[in-house]
């Protein structure tokens, strides 16, 4: 479903991600680890196509279509989505009035359905506030895959779902997710795929995963079973990948 190779990419005249070459099928689950600034939001961004991320050189594919240069917007049209680990508030704007006109636009669901979404995620009360706006680390959360329900992308980015999210909630956290990437079906006949980036690995505990990355400065350094490589990480530390790969 995705393809990312050889990927180079700088912000700010800063080079951040380094010849990351990462792909991931239809029907599968990926998760992310790695270090504080080593580039993991950055990588899901430059694959968003976030603007501040200029792509030096290498390529992003989805579905075979080469989407290297296609802005933000269009991405998202084909079917990318994002859950942004720090999302902006938007001022102005409803949370039930988005969902409403995803409903419209994509047809996908009806304005009646919005309450049950909203209900699944205990974002009830929410969603005659404006997006994300005064909103708590674990709403925020929430909020954001709200938001992905409504868009029904079919390769989700998951920006840290589990950071901040109390133990009653991540219980629905896990549940969306599952949802979301149609996990209710065998892997051969599920349309979704996902990349989760965690520190705790908490998510683990409800959404099963298939491989896991681990990347170290720019660069994905290596891949394994999602939970091995979490109990390496918590008993080595990153210092113990490098000794491993070393
Ligand atoms: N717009 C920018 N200008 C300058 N540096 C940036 C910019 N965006 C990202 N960076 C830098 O790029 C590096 C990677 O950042 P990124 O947010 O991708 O890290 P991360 O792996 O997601 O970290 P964390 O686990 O803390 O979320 C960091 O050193 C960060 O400061
Ligand atoms: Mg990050």
């Amino acid at each position: 479903m995705i393809e990312v190779q050889e990927l180079t990419v700088s912000t700010d005249g800063k080079r951040i991600l380094r010849q990351v070459n990462l792909q991931i099928a239809q029907g599968e689950t990926v998760v992310l680890f790695g270090p504080n600034g080593c580039g993991k939001t950055s990588l899901l961004k430059a694959i968003m196509g976030g603007a501040e991320y200029r792509v030096e050189s290498g390529s992003i594919r989805f579905k075979g279509k080469d989407i290297t240069g296609l802005p933000m917007d269009e991405r998202a049209r084909l079917g990318i989505g994002l859950a942004f680990q720090r999302p902006p508030a938007v001022r102005g704007v409803r949370l039930g009035d988005l969902l409403r006109i995803c409903g419209e636009k994509s047809g996908g669901f009806t304005a009646e359905a919005i309450p049950g979404l909203a209900r699944k995620l205990n974002l009830d009360d929410f969603l005659e506030r404006e997006i994300n706006l005064g909103f708590s680390g674990g709403e925020i959360k929430r909020s954001e895959l709200l938001q992905l329900m409504g868009q029904n992308p079919s390769f989700i980015m998951l920006d840290e779902p589990d950071s901040g999210v109390d133990l009653v909630n991540i219980h629905l956290v896990g549940q969306a997710i599952n949802d979301l990437l149609g996990k209710e079906q065998v892997a051969a006949k599920r349309e979704k795929a996902g990349l989760i980036v965690t520190h705790s690995g908490y998510i683990l505990d409800y959404v099963n995963a298939d491989r896991a990355y681990v990347m170290l400065d720019g660069t994905l350094y290596c891949s394994g079973n999602p939970r091995d490589l979490l109990e390496d990480i918590r008993t080595k530390g990153y210092e113990g990948c490098v000794q491993c790969r070393g």
